[in-house]
């Protein structure tokens, strides 16, 4: 199984990857988080990328697309894997294609602007594990705590209203026309594309997400 989650950043992808995951038994592909924790070794990708993502632009296509190549290449993707945050542009779509690597489901997750902005105020992460929670929407069991290991959780730098603002309007301009990329790529019969209402609460897109995959 291999699926492709498309969508604006903070429409929930992340959320329901964590899901699909265990349901599954694939693994994660996380761009925004194989980035992250290249910055917390201090790599010098980590470096070059922390400058890019803290003003909300994308990351040169030539690295991501190394990175998501050597990630695919390894024993743990042979049955299938979750792509979320990748493809974000054309090139890394084709890349992708050119490539020869054939995606079953791609799912958008269709939220609005206005909720987004809202979402990335309330958002907190668990960085080692990529897990995210919401202070209202989806919140930890213990406040301020991941689920699993106790730590703390901590607010993303991206994550400030004018930040968000400039990552949505990248996602509108170089991302957003993946949806015409991949309805098109359905309508060749090369995969399935799915729109999913991202506005619905977390448990209810997660249904709707089995629905589909099931
Ligand atoms: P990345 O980490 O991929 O960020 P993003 O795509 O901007 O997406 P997010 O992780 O912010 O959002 P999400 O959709 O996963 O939402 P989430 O589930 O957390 O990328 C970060 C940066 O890295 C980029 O800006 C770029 O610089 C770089 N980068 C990464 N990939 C790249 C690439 N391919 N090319 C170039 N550059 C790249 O949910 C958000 C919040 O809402 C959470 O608090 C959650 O609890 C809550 N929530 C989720 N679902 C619901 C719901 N249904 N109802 C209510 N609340 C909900």
């Amino acid at each position: 199984m291999r699926i492709i989650l498309l969508g604006a950043p903070g429409a929930g992808k992340g959320t329901q990857a964590q899901f699909l995951m265990s349901k599954y038994g694939i693994p994660q592909i996380s761009t925004g988080d194989m980035l992250r924790a290249a910055i917390k070794a201090g790599t010098e990708l980590g470096l070059a990328a922390k400058q890019v993502m803290d003003a909300g632009q994308l990351v040169s296509d030539d690295i991501i697309i190394g990175l998501v190549k050597e990630r695919i290449a390894q024993p743990d993707c042979s049955k299938g894997f979750l792509l979320d945050g990748f493809p974000r542009t054309i090139p890394q779509a084709d890349a992708m294609k050119d490539k020869g690597i054939v995606i079953d489901h791609v799912i958008e997750f269709d939220v609005p602007d206005e909720v987004i902005v809202e979402r990335m105020s309330g958002r907190r992460v668990h960085p080692a594990s990529g897990r995210v929670y919401h202070v209202r929407y989806n919140p930890a069991k213990e406040d301020g705590k991941d689920d699993v290991t106790g730590e703390e959780l901590v607010i993303r730098p991206d994550d400030v209203e004018e930040t968000v603002r400039k990552r949505l309007a990248i996602y509108h301009e170089q991302t957003e026309p993946l949806v015409g990329y991949y309805r098109a790529e359905a309508d060749a019969g090369n995969t399935r594309y799915h729109h999913i209402n991202g506005t619905k609460a977390v448990d209810v897109v997660t249904s709707e997400l089995v629905a589909l995959l099931d």
